[in-house]
């Protein structure tokens, strides 16, 4: 599997990977893709903070000694040990930095850590130092691979060594950033010569993300449209030029899903699992009831027949939510209403309240979870006979893929990665064997409830609904392939500029 034979060794660099730190599909990524680099061939560490709910979990820990930084001072590093990581991991252990209640980036009340810049600068700074071996534990990184606004730092550190590894960096998502002021720059101790527009210095300001970006020798996104998307002005954020600049540089690369943990023949979040073939409607339907019981739904609701629509994900503008609500009101205006709706997610408070008011005037149509839950997201899956994705921009989407493999054709806008993953349901496409769900252009409430009426139409006509779901369900969407590209672009083998799944 492995295309070049060689075995070079990584520094993965993370702010959250799965199962022990997560807020998105950050954290999935930075779970599955050292895995898969591992089982081709690569030696990888993966490094991340030692986050109170990662101390918790981990096992074996050890300390591996102390770096000494310039934006945090000593710092203590510990090696562990996690079932879920086939590698070992190494963590920045700072008791004021890291170990504190609430999520990576937030406190509990979803406010940002105000010393998030501080928290982050030392993770990437000890990452730069550990790919140099700093420790003396006599392994020198080859790679340094960095992920998002979080570890742009790591690259920058990186670049200032002797002898810098290779450095690679990826946008997961381009709307988030870290601007700081000339203060905190200079507080941080960070090189003076960064506060440049060369590199990262930003309208005035300081990007740790435009820091990653100018300082890598590769950027890569996570999926090819998204990366011809991040040069325009209407999906940069800002960085559209700093990166049509660097575009032989940038490369997009299709993320994959973790096929064991996402499997519907073995997955045991589910009531009953199940593959594609005579038992599939029924195990689908005891899915939708387990998950519509877990949401309170009373005899009626659970006795329905009518078609189950699910949305897991960040409530955010990223994702289309409001555009997903304002379609189920206009669909529930029929009479009788085409469809039930089931919406687990947490983010805005604004789209909360939302929520929970269209759950409250739809009773029985319209269910909701507001929170995160691992269990309801597998069940949405398996217990859904649509999934929604109207998203605003999606660098590459996760759960679309998972509802391929769930047998739960996704309904999506064509951008970034689900434009890259989704066939449209049409009569070409069907007869052609390649449709697997279905898709719209506009950022438009009615856009979205048109290509839910499609989507419900083909959903009674079972000779085409089976051949879109058999087709979702027979799809491949694991690591290895993916995995193999960065490998390529770990050993300088670059793919074509935007790229595409292989590169
Ligand atoms: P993003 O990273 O932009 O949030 P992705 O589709 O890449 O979007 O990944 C989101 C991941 O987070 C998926 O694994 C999804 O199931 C999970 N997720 C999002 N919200 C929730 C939630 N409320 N409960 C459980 N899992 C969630
Ligand atoms: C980001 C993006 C999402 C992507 C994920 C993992 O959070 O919003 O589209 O799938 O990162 O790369």
């Amino acid at each position: 599997m492995n295309p070049t034979g060689a075995s070079p060794r990584v520094l993965f660099v993370a702010s959250e990977a799965w199962p022990l730190a997560k807020t998105g599909g950050l954290g999935d990524v930075a779970h599955a893709l050292p895995n898969a680099l591992v089982a081709l061939g690569a030696e990888v560490r993966l490094l991340l903070p030692s986050y109170r709910s990662v101390l918790r979990a981990v096992t074996d820990l050890r300390v591996l000694g102390w770096l000494e930084t310039r934006s945090h001072g000593s710092l203590r590093l510990l090696e562990a040990r996690h079932a879920a990581f086939d590698l070992p991991l190494w963590l920045v252990d700072d008791t004021a930095l890291y170990d504190r209640p609430g999520g990576p980036y937030q406190d509990a009340h979803g406010h940002d850590w105000p010393d998030n810049a501080r928290r982050f600068a030392a993770l990437s700074e000890a990452a730069a130092l550990l790919a140099d071996d700093r420790l003396g534990l006599g392994w020198r990184a080859d790679v340094l691979h960095a992920n998002d606004w979080q570890t742009g730092l790591a690259c920058a550190f990186a670049r200032e060594l002797e002898r810098p590894p290779r450095c690679v960096f990826t946008i997961h998502n381009i709307a988030y950033d870290c601007q700081i002021d000339y203060g905190l720059f200079h507080e941080l101790g960070l090189p003076a010569h960064w506060w440049h527009l060369e590199h990262g210095e930003f309208h005035g300001r300081f990007s740790l993300l435009k820091s990653g970006i100018v300082s890598a020798h590769a950027i890569t996104t996570v999926s090819p449209t998204y990366a011809r998307e991040i040069c325009t002005p209407e999906y940069g954020y800002g960085m559209a030029e700093v990166l049509a600049a660097r575009r032989a540089r940038l490369f997009g690369i299709l993320n994959g899903i973790d096929t064991e943990v996402w499997n519907p023949r073995t997955d045991p979040l589910i009531a009953r699992r199940y593959e594609y073939g005579p038992r599939f409607a029924a195990a689908k339907r005891a899915n939708r009831k387990a998950l519509l019981q877990e949401l309170g739904a009373d005899e009626a609701a659970l006795a329905s027949r009518l078609p189950l629509v699910g949305f897991v994900g960040r409530l955010v503008a990223q994702k289309g939510v409001d555009l997903l609500m304002q379609a189920i009101e206009r669909l529930l205006a029929d009479d009788p209403p085409p469809a039930q709706f089931v919406l687990v997610g947490s983010g805005d408070a604004e789209l909360e309240r939302r929520l929970t008011e269209l759950v409250r005037r739809h009773p029985g149509l319209v269910f909701g979870h507001i929170g995160y839950s691992e269990r309801l997201a597998h069940l949405v899956e398996a217990g859904c006979g649509l999934f929604a994705m109207p998203s605003r921009f999606e660098p590459c989407g996760l759960n679309q893929m998972y509802s391929l493999r769930y047998g739960t054709p996704p309904v999506v806008r064509r951008t970034g990665g689900l434009a890259d993953t989704v066939t449209d349901c049409n009569g070409e496409s069907l007869a052609a064997g390649t449709a697997n769900g279905f898709v719209f252009d506009a950022i438009d409430a009615g856009a979205l409830e048109a290509a839910l009426r499609r989507a419900l139409a083909c959903h009674r006509d079972r000779r085409s609904w089976h051949r879109l779901v058999q087709r979702g369900m027979s799809e491949d969407h694991g690591w290895p392939r993916s995995a193999a590209a960065y490998l390529r672009l770990y050993l300088g083998d670059e793919p074509t500029p935007g790229g595409n799944r292989d590169g």
